[in-house]
């Protein structure tokens, strides 16, 4: 009696919902990647214990045939299924690759799951599963009727547990199996909660076994907090074939999808869409859209490019300078790197004189949109001249070039793809770095091309 009293006692340990780092003793901070309160009590499963026996036994076996070279593995062609959303074949490099496992996260309310809902009524001829953990079967066919889809062989399936998950993938056979999302299922032999490290983990393994095993492609809808309470689908970006991110702002209507991880094509595109009351439209000319609601010869507006995946966007980089109310000015950036603007606003003191140390700056990026490349820093510079000075910038001029802390103008990428856009959308002028000059046969665009060396130069150019 003694004995399997102590042979059943319970293992815990602290594992953080952040990194899935893992410890006995609890602590308030991780240790590994410094997140305040995510450290979690999990109990140890003896499912694990139970593999660690089979593993040693396995070890046993391995012999010659355990393993192969190279040259003797025969090769597949790998098959695609199209989704017919070309702004989500896009981005999954050609359509969704059969049989592989696809993680798509974003923050609450995205539009994850209508995504996931379009890309069933567009598929055709293929059996689809839905397994919803958050909405009921009603729920889901409200929305369905609401955007006017036909959805045949289309099944749902209101279940959080993965065992009858598991039972109805392998008595219907779906081609594809919606996971909406993974922090509501869970495993029975998992004890700790739904939404834990240890679930996120196992269910995801358990889907991807099956998947291989009876050959579907799964979708894996991941829901990331701000904060990283619940457990981010961060730690599930190694196990997985492809991770998409679908961001964008919620009081925007703009929606990208980005791959952040393909095994079976580059993470070089985006997919742009706009969430409507009829759900998601794709975005197929993102440039026009994003300037649609420009304000003409309003002071800190400039129009600049940037690269998206491959395809260049033409953005609205909005400056607001405004004398401060306080010691400390303000600066607050929207859809651009607060540092970097930081640093342009200090270039902009240094280089130009610009007296900014009792102005409150407020930088944004039209649209929604955020851009992380240097390409667009001229631009914000620019913005921020054109504001404080109240001198409006020409509409009808396109500013390109990385800003430098000499207040130099560094040569940047695909200026050509870059200028190509801005002319067919009608731009008169475009301002670039002179280093990009170099290579470049202005007289083929139907704009006229201006190369600036320093920051003043371009000042001296546009207003
Ligand atoms: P949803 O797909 O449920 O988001 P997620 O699964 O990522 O949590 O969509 C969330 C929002 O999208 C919801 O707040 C309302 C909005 N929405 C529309 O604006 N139009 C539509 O046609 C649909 C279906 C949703
Ligand atoms: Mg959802």
């Amino acid at each position: 009696m003694f004995i399997l009293l102590t042979m059943s006692k319970i293992k815990s340990k602290y594992v953080c919902q952040n990194c899935a780092y893992s410890s006995v003793r609890w602590s308030g901070k991780c240790p590994e990647c410094g997140t305040w309160n995510s450290m979690v009590e999990e109990l140890i499963s003896y499912d694990k214990l139970k593999r660690d026996k089979k593993t040693s036994s396995a070890l046993l076996k391995v012999n010659q045939d355990s393993y192969q070279s190279l040259s003797e593995v025969t090769s597949i062609n790998e098959s695609r299924t199209q989704t017919h959303i070309a702004e989500l074949d896009r981005v999954l490099g050609g359509g969704i690759v059969d049989g592989s496992v696809i993680l798509i996260g974003g923050d609450p309310g995205i539009g994850k799951s209508t995504l996931m809902l379009q890309l069933a009524e567009k598929i055709s001829g293929k059996k689809i599963l839905y397994v919803s953990g958050e909405e009921s079967a009603s729920q889901i066919k409200l929305r369905a009727d609401r955007l006017n889809y036909k959805l045949s062989n289309f099944y749902i399936l209101s279940e959080t547990n993965l065992d009858i998950i598991q039972a109805v993938i392998e008595k219907e056979t779906p081609d594809i199996v919606v996971i909406d999302s993974i922090q509501t299922v869970y495993r029975t032999e998992i004890e700790s909660a739904p939404g834990t490290v240890s679930q996120l983990r196992e269910s995801t393994a358990l889907l991807m076994n099956l998947s291989k095993k009876n050959n579907f492609s799964v979708f894996i809808v991941g829901h990331i907090t701000k904060e990283g309470v619940i457990a981010g689908p961060k730690v599930l970006e190694h196990m997985v074939d492809v991770v998409l991110q679908f961001e964008g702002e919620r009081t925007h209507s703009f929606r990208i999808l980005r791959g952040i991880k393909n095994r079976f094509g580059s993470t070089n595109e985006i997919g742009i869409f706009e969430m409507t009351d009829m759900g998601l439209k794709e975005v197929l000319n993102p440039s026009e859209v994003f300037l649609s609601q420009r304000n003409y010869g309003a002071s800190g507006c400039v129009i600049s490019s940037s690269i998206e995946g491959t395809r260049p966007i033409l953005i609205e980089v909005q400056a607001l300078v405004t004398t401060s109310n306080y010691g400390i000015p303000q600066r607050t950036s929207m859809g651009f790197d607060y540092k970097k603007l930081n640093i342009i606003v200090a270039v902009l003191e240094k280089k130009l004189g610009l007296f900014l140390n009792k102005a409150d700056i407020f930088l944004n990026i039209a649209g929604g949109v955020k851009i992380d490349e240097p390409a667009i820093d001229l631009a914000v510079a620019m913005s921020i001249y054109s504001s404080l000075k109240d001198i409006p910038v020409d509409s009808e001029t396109v500013i390109l070039g990385e800003v430098g802390l000499s207040g130099e103008v560094r040569t940047i990428s695909y200026v050509e793809r870059r200028i190509t856009e801005a002319a067919k959308l009608g731009f008169k002028r475009i301002i670039i770095p002179k280093g990009n000059m170099k290579n470049l046969n202005s007289k083929k665009f139907n704009a006229l091309i201006i190369g600036v060396e320093k920051i003043k130069d371009a000042v001296e150019k546009l207003l």
